[in-house]
């Protein structure tokens, strides 16, 4: 990777860090589409997962390293052997492989966690450095809980790791504690007392606990950090990682005050954003910086009247900069099935000529009903057929009876994998509860629902009524969406749709090999 001083190399975590958060996990197909979205993004580094943690882990790491091409693959590893081997083994066919080593340094991590002293510590941490070296050239050493760790300890970390072979040193804010000026002097006192530290990158990954990780990484590049990880629409574990976007765009419109620069193509932005909120299910809040759907309206009159006269009396970016077009009317009812794929190209989504064919059907009969057709009736249109879930139960038929008089009662026939069609029945509170009790009744799987939304896609009456809801069963917290014209036929199959995913969870948990607890 060629980058000048000031370029900061942008690693994106989504895959990995993201990917950890309740409720995020992706298929296959999903992390693929994801990496390759990053791609065209230009990001510098994607760590795509962690290979010891499952089969599942191991082959998206590989299968991801084999389709992009430019940017470094990054699999993750404790500092033991097995888990640095198969890292090895995962990444060996990228063109740019990386292997991200991590151990905690902290005294609460040392004492509690690992029972292990200083010596024990830098021991382990050297022998992990130098058998990822010897697998790659790119090596990345993570002191995990750095920003609590005793900073003479950890400056003899790194000044370890870097002997040992670490090409890049990551200081990481695990649990979202540091202050940005803190942190700062942390990233100034480890340049300027490491004696090794002009062989490697610093980098930083902060967790946005107390909603600093974004000021935090910034605070360090100033202070010559030169690696940022951070997460698409800020995903990761608890309050989540360092936004992506944000970062970004931090660095790109103040190059006054910070002085540097990425590689990042911000004019995906947006795509990106939309890609990862609707593969993992988790919606962007309108209010989130960059790409929330409020982050570019101006609602104040004051401000209307002086965005009119000139648009950088209140806009500080523009929203084409990060792909943002308003109200762009993309397709219609005469466009073709090239311009539809085009179309899908343009939003990150790669779909099989059957699932296009599919999906192209849809959009057809759509375009009948409705004049207008955004990109949010696109990617709703075409979620379904992304979804490569294994359909253990699919819905064949629903009758609701409801009213202010009656109880409203739900007969439900699902077919079932290898088990038939089956039919049953059930009272609740509404038409909705009164399915998903009739469903629960098939499955037999106890489900807690935690989350319902509906909301409707674009304007009129004849949008498209989207479910969106989040279950919990056995500890698992899954999520299922899906877009009808009948708000109770949408909540019936987004409701098996989690029923689905948490099948296909309950089996992949049985094939974990390590509880991870990073
Ligand atoms: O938060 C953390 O410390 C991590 C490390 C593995 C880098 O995710
Ligand atoms: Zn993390």
């Amino acid at each position: 990777m060629e980058t000048n001083d000031n370029q900061i190399i942008i690693f994106d975590t989504t895959l990995r860090d993201g990917e950890q958060a309740p409720g995020c996990s992706m298929t296959l197909e999903e992390k693929l589409m994801v990496a390759r979205q990053l791609e065209r993004l230009r990001v510098d580094v994607i760590e795509a997962g962690f290979p010891i943690a499952s089969p599942g882990d191991f082959e998206s790491v590989r299968e991801i390293g084999r389709t992009v091409a430019e940017p470094i693959v990054a699999g993750l590893a404790r500092c033991v052997d097995r888990d640095i081997d198969r890292a090895a083994e995962a990444v060996a066919d990228a063109r740019n492989p990386r292997i991200h080593v991590f151990l905690a340094t902290s005294k609460i991590h040392r004492e509690h966690k690992l029972q292990m002293s200083r010596a024990d510590v830098i021991g382990r941490a050297v022998e992990g450095v130098e058998r990822a070296a010897q697998c790659v050239r790119d090596v990345e050493f993570s002191p995990e809980d750095a920003a609590r760790t005793e900073p003479d300890f950890l400056r003899d970390v790194v000044e370890a790791v870097i002997e040992a072979g670490a090409t890049t040193v990551n200081i990481p804010d695990t649990v979202g504690y540091a202050i940005p000026e803190q942190f700062s002097e942390l990233i100034a006192m480890l340049k300027a007392d490491v004696g090794n530290i002009d062989q490697a990158v610093i980098s930083v990954h902060c967790h946005d606990d107390l909603g600093m990780a974004v000021a935090n990484s910034l605070a360090a590049l100033k202070a010559g950090a030169r690696q940022v990880e951070c997460a698409v629409n800020g995903l990761g574990e608890r309050a989540g990682n360092c936004s992506l976007e944000e970062i970004v765009m931090a660095i790109r419109t103040r190059p006054d005050y910070f002085e540097l620069t990425t590689g990042v193509d911000t004019h995906e932005i947006m795509s990106t954003s939309r890609l990862v909120a609707n593969v993992t299910g988790v919606r962007v809040p309108p209010n989130k910086a960059i790409v929330g759907r409020n982050a570019f309206a101006h609602e104040a009159g004051v401000h209307q009247d002086g965005i009119l006269k000139k648009k950088s009396t209140y806009e500080i970016m523009r929203p084409e900069d990060i792909g943002l077009e308003h109200g762009r009317l993309v397709l219609g009812k005469h466009s073709g099935r090239h311009a539809f794929r085009e179309r899908l190209n343009e939003l990150g989504i790669v779909l099989t000529p059957e699932q296009l064919d599919h999906a192209f059907a849809q959009f057809k009969t759509l375009a009948d009903k409705k004049k207008q057709i955004y990109d949010e009736d696109i990617e709703t249109l075409v979620r379904d057929e992304m979804e490569d879930v294994p359909a253990v139960f699919s819905l064949t038929d629903f009758h609701v009876t409801s009213g202010s008089s009656v109880t409203p009662t739900a007969t439900v026939t699902i077919e079932v994998a290898d088990d038939g069609v089956k039919t049953d029945a059930a009272i609740g509170d509404g038409p909705i509860d009164a399915v998903y009790r009739a469903i629960n009744r098939i499955t037999g799987l106890p489900c807690d629902l935690r989350d319902f939304e509906i909301r409707a896609i674009t304007e009129g009456k004849d949008a498209l009524g989207e479910v969106r809801i989040e279950v919990v069963s056995h500890d698992f917290i899954e999520r299922g969406r899906a877009a009808r014209t009948d708000i109770i036929e949408a909540g019936a199959l987004a409701y098996l749709a989690a029923v689905n995913r948490l099948c296909q969870r309950v089996k992949r948990e049985e094939n974990r090999n390590v509880k991870d607890e990073l």
